[in-house]
């Protein structure tokens, strides 16, 4: 693996001065005892029992961890379990039956609130039409859809019958959707006629019939009538209406499937460090045990709360943390299908409001959108329902951080910065909000049981103060168990690098750099490979490249990532072009196969043509020296290039633009 983002270069990353959390927090906090460092030192890995027994087991486990065929680890191994009954039957029998369980905030104002109750009728009856539809034990179903209740319900009808989900985010282009779908094999797909996109109705379902086109499976598709009139659709073979299905099966009930708690919950692609995306493969009981833990432990989540988590179910943050965990714990979740500045500015803070939330979790990206936009859009609303804050999936720089505390919290509740990814299921390192002293600017440390070590290229740990690859030395509940396109490329993508199979010492490379300080904090510096991460999302450098290579005319491209106050990252095109060709040809061609191959989110922010891209003596890209042209770093030694003049043609040509 090529080190392309080159933490090296030391970018100054300061923490601001920490904080200790309110004494009015500690006081009512789900964990509060410094004492559960140790506690979970000296009783590992038994002390994941505490995840486990958040949860209903219909068959109890005895052992907590196999660990004789590492790295492929087995946690609970012999307990069985319910993800839907766990998170939504459970609640009726503690007679929670009228309780919120979703509150849904549509677009235009629209407001939905499922009780448990009325979740339990929806999954059964859903349930029962994937049923009858085919769908067995083990069958991976697709779900194609925007932020809309008939997603969660879709994922816990799976999850009752045991059928894994495969959710793609409905962003995604027809090409990305039918790469997923083919490399689960999978023959189930639920998705919308459409959903509205600042204020237009878009045609989701026309998505989805292209990517079936280039499936070689017949498959089943559920559609789910979101826009009514403003987009009438017809239905063709093999296709069936959500409602008309539910109709079909009204009042019907299916019995939970008890699953083995190594069986497959879901599967989520993520980008990796080649073009294809990998499929993490998630398990019910480790997974479950993590989410509903970490929502308890770090997120500080309670039956009685109004929680929410402002990212999208088609991404592992909305699987984690708007459904598994909270709806584990009982609590309320809310979900929102909108954007942060429509129809103003104010938006959240308006649901914040009304919903009087206790909890809310975000992206850094948007917090430096706030923070832009100012303060007098929170300032109209009444924000002293919060109790705790949230940020996932960049990192935040003291300022943001700040801001968030100030303006959002204001000074009274604790931010917890919480570091973790698709593949480690849940959150892995960040503070315990009840515990610890906050730093902005630093995540925190690795949490209990967890055992996150920052260490240089031949595996030693670094001093603190230094930075070095961000590793997992002990496996944990909710990890990968590898990935569905094998487990050869699991251990490459993952294990290689930094393990030592002879003497049985796995590190699982998680592909970020981090600094380490004296008292065990980690800030998160980025990725060190091909991935790159905007506005929270992930994305393949890789991918993007080779849906520009293949434009007719196109030469060769280098794809990076270009620093951005408030993207956090942007996408970033170098461009040569073949003989015959320049760039008006084909700059338009570039964008369209972007959207095509991947979708909008991955639209280059600037396309740079140049006549070559520079080279090393054997040939290779030099994508690291252009990351650092396009962020306006100063350059090291550019003589062992092979065409070390392009640089400077490439930094005349930013300097005019
Ligand atoms: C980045 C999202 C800094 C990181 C949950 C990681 C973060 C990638 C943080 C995973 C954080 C996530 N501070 N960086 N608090 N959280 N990241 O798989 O680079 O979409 O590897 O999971 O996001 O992105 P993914």
């Amino acid at each position: 693996m090529v080190d392309r983002n080159g933490w090296g270069r030391d970018r100054p990353v300061l923490t601001g001065s920490p904080r200790s959390p309110p004494a009015s927090f500690v006081e009512q906090a789900n964990v509060s005892d410094p004492g559960i460092y140790d506690e979970f030192e000296e009783n590992w890995p038994e002390c994941w029992e505490r995840a486990a027994d958040l949860l209903s087991w219909d068959q109890s486990y005895e052992t907590v961890l196999r660990d004789e065929n590492a790295p492929f680890y087995q946690w609970f191994p012999d307990g069985k379990l319910n993800a839907a009954a766990n998170c939504v039957d459970r609640h009726l029998e503690s007679g929670r039956k009228t309780h919120a369980a979703i509150r849904w905030e549509g677009k235009h104002g629209e407001r939905v609130t499922y009780t448990y109750r009325d979740l339990y009728v929806a999954i059964n009856e859903f349930a029962a039409a994937l049923r009858e539809l085919g769908v067995e034990e083990d069958d991976v179903v697709t779900i194609y859809l925007p932020m809309i209740p008939e997603l969660p319900i879709a994922m816990l009808s799976c999850a009752r019958i045991g059928a894994p989900h495969n959710v793609v985010f409905a962003g995604l282009s027809a090409d990305a959707l039918a790469t997923r779908m083919d490399a689960a094999d999978s023959e189930f797909l639920v998705t919308c006629d459409g959903y509205y996109r600042r204020g237009d109705a878009f045609n989701q379902k026309s998505k989805a019939d292209n990517a079936l086109l280039k499936l070689e499976q017949d498959v089943r598709t559920v559609v789910v009538d979101r826009l009514g009139d403003d987009l009438p659709h017809v239905l063709g073979d093999d296709e069936y209406d959500y409602h008309e299905l539910r109709e079909l099966f009204a009042g019907e009930t299916v019995d939970p499937v008890p699953r083995d708690a190594e069986d497959m919950l879901f599967l989520m692609y993520t980008s990796g460090t080649t073009g294809e995306p990998k499929g993490v493969v998630h398990t019910t009981g480790g997974y479950l045990a993590h989410a509903a833990w970490t929502s308890h432990a770090v997120l500080d989540v309670k039956p009685e709360d109004t929680y929410w988590c402002a990212a999208d179910i088609g991404w592992i943050t909305g699987h984690s943390y708007i459904i598994y965990g909270p709806l584990a714990l009982g609590t309320t979740t809310v979900m929102y299908e909108g954007t942060p500045d429509y129809p103003d500015r104010d938006r959240l803070w308006e649901i914040v409001d009304r919903n009087a939330v206790d909890i809310f979790y975000t992206a850094p990206t948007a917090i430096r959108a706030f923070m832009k936009w100012g303060p007098e859009y929170p300032d109209r609303h009444e924000l002293s329902s919060l109790r705790l804050l949230g940020t996932v999936g960049e990192p935040i720089s003291p300022r943001p951080w700040n801001w968030y505390y100030d303006h959002i919290g204001n000074g009274e509740c604790p931010v917890v910065d919480t570091w973790w990814q698709t593949e480690t299921g849940a959150v892995t390192v960040s503070t315990l909000p009840g515990v610890d002293e906050m730093k902005p600017g630093a995540a925190g440390p690795s949490l209990p049981g967890m055992d996150v070590r920052v260490i240089d290229e031949d595996g030693t740990e670094v001093d603190p103060g230094d930075s070095g690859y961000l590793t997992i030395a002990r496996p944990w509940p909710g990890m990968v168990r590898t990935l569905y396109d094998g487990d050869e490329r699991f251990r490459t993508e993952y294990w290689d690098r930094f393990s030592d199979p002879e003497n049985d010492d796995w590190r699982y490379f998680s592909g970020d750099a981090a600094r380490i300080d004296e008292d065990g904090y980690i800030t998160v510096l980025g990725r060190v490979d091909d991935v790159i991460n905007v506005s929270g999302r992930r994305l393949s450098t890789m991918e993007i490249e080779s849906a520009i290579t293949g434009v007719e005319g196109v030469a060769e491209a280098a794809v990076v990532g270009r620093s951005s106050e408030t993207t956090g990252t942007d996408v970033y095109a170098y461009v040569s072009t073949e003989g015959g060709y320049d760039d008006t040809d084909v700059r338009e061609a570039i964008v369209d196969s972007i959207e095509t191959a991947i979708g909008p989110i991955a639209r280059p922010t600037e396309i740079l043509f140049t006549p070559e891209l520079p080279k090393t003596r054997s040939g290779k890209i030099m994508r690291r020296l252009l990351e650092d042209v396009a962020n306006g770093e100063e350059l090291g030694d550019t003589s062992a290039l092979r065409n070390p003049e392009i640089v400077g043609e490439i930094q005349a040509e930013i300097g005019e633009e």
